[in-house]
């Protein structure tokens, strides 16, 4: 038996629909193991924004600090998009957010469910097999650097920088990882233009002798970008920097089906974030369509990660990998040949994966 405190930023757009759903997971996982999970909510992105005017109001960051693991849904707000001149922005709430719990190394698993082969838009015997462990450096590069527009507002100005120290911290995961695994570190850089990127290079060769069993292979971004979709199959565990990650793994979703599936983990040395790579998807927001299963996944990491319950977690990835066995879809997942009556809304695949959930649990097998 094990209680831990679970802080739920439910967010914008999809997030309210897609955390509900990994939230009720996680309850009947609690019911299940007999944990007793107490969840507390807190605004985060527009959401706070409207409330408060701030993206990421103190009683956000103090409900975080004070809880075992972060479940996020999204941020963003169309309200925003065209118009950059907005000064306060949700995204600023979740760059905060991360950069306040000091949540550098974010764990952006690529793996396709055999079931999902022909949902994606590449061939499915390319994909078949991939299973890719990203490792983004999330609290620096570009997206931390100085920013400035200049005076006559004709210029504007962002700057990327790599400390050593923080290219080693997260470098040390992604090798440790790698060990464990496949042993391929692919490290991606542009080290052929950047200085950062020379240091991030030269950093990571320096740390390879401590990992003699893990194969380092460096490659420019660009070069990734294009290996990513001609052949997933070769990448093991991936390397990189924030935006760098930010981009190669929106593209890797492909590799996956759908962005709808993709769980991520945000980890510091101190506290936890588990969000689903997807966006606010403020389009299909509240009718119902939106793929819950991504911030269900993020929930199985969360278990794994920062509770240490394998078994838990691995209910739950067991669970939506039956109910997509047994045909399930949502829109986003669906491919031609799925049957109209197949395809399910947010609350239809979230039931459908409590009652699958509820099996599991407490009805063992009785012969
Ligand atoms: C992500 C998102 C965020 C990012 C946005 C919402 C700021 O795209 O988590 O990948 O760029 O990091
Ligand atoms: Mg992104």
């Amino acid at each position: 038996m094990q209680r831990k405190k679970i802080t739920i930023l439910a967010g914008d757009g999809i997030g309210p629909e897609v955390s509900s759903w990994a939230q009720k997971v996680l309850q009947l996982i609690a019911k299940g193991f007999q944990h007793s999970f107490y969840f507390q909510h807190a605004l985060l992105g527009h959401a706070a924004i409207a409330a408060t005017g701030n993206p990421l109001p103190p009683e956000t960051i103090e409900a975080c600090k004070n809880s075992d693991a972060i479940l996020l849904g999204a941020v963003g707000d169309p309200l925003y998009d065209n118009d950059p001149s907005i000064k306060v922005r949700p995204e600023q709430g979740l760059l905060a957010l991360r950069k306040t719990l000091g949540l550098y190394c974010n764990l952006r698993p690529i793996k396709i469910f055999d079931e999902l082969l022909h949902a994606s838009s590449l061939k499915p015997e390319i994909l078949q097999g991939a299973d890719i462990l990203f490792f983004r450096e999330l609290t620096g590069g570009i997206y931390f650097g100085k920013r400035s527009r200049s005076a006559d507002g004709s210029q504007g100005m962002d700057t990327m920088s790599y400390t050593k120290e923080e290219v080693q911290r997260i470098a040390r995961k992604a090798f440790i990882a790698a060990g464990k695994r496949r042993g391929i570190l692919h490290s991606i850089d542009k080290a052929n233009v950047l200085d950062s990127s020379k240091l991030w290079r030269e950093t990571v060769q320096e740390m390879a002798a401590e990992f003699p069993k893990v194969k380092l292979i460096h490659m420019y971004v660009d070069n990734a970008a294009m290996q990513l979709i001609r052949d997933p199959k070769q990448f093991d565990v991936v390397l990189t920097g924030n935006m760098f990650g930010d981009i190669l793994t929106d593209e890797a979703s492909q590799i996956t089906g759908s962005l709808g599936m993709l769980p991520s983990a945000s980890i510091g040395n101190q506290w936890s974030l588990f969000e689903p790579i997807h966006g606010s998807a403020p389009d299909i927001a509240g009718k119902n369509i939106a793929n819950p299963l991504a911030t269900i996944l993020s929930a199985a990491m969360m278990l794994e990660f920062a509770f240490d319950m394998k078994e838990e977690s691995q209910v739950v990835i067991n669970t939506v990998s039956d109910v997509l066995k047994a045909g399930y879809r949502t829109a986003d997942i669906a491919s031609a040949d799925t049957p109209l009556n197949m395809i399910l809304g947010t609350q239809e695949i979230g039931e459908q994966i409590l009652e699958e959930l509820e099996v599991k649990l407490f009805q063992a097998v009785v012969i």
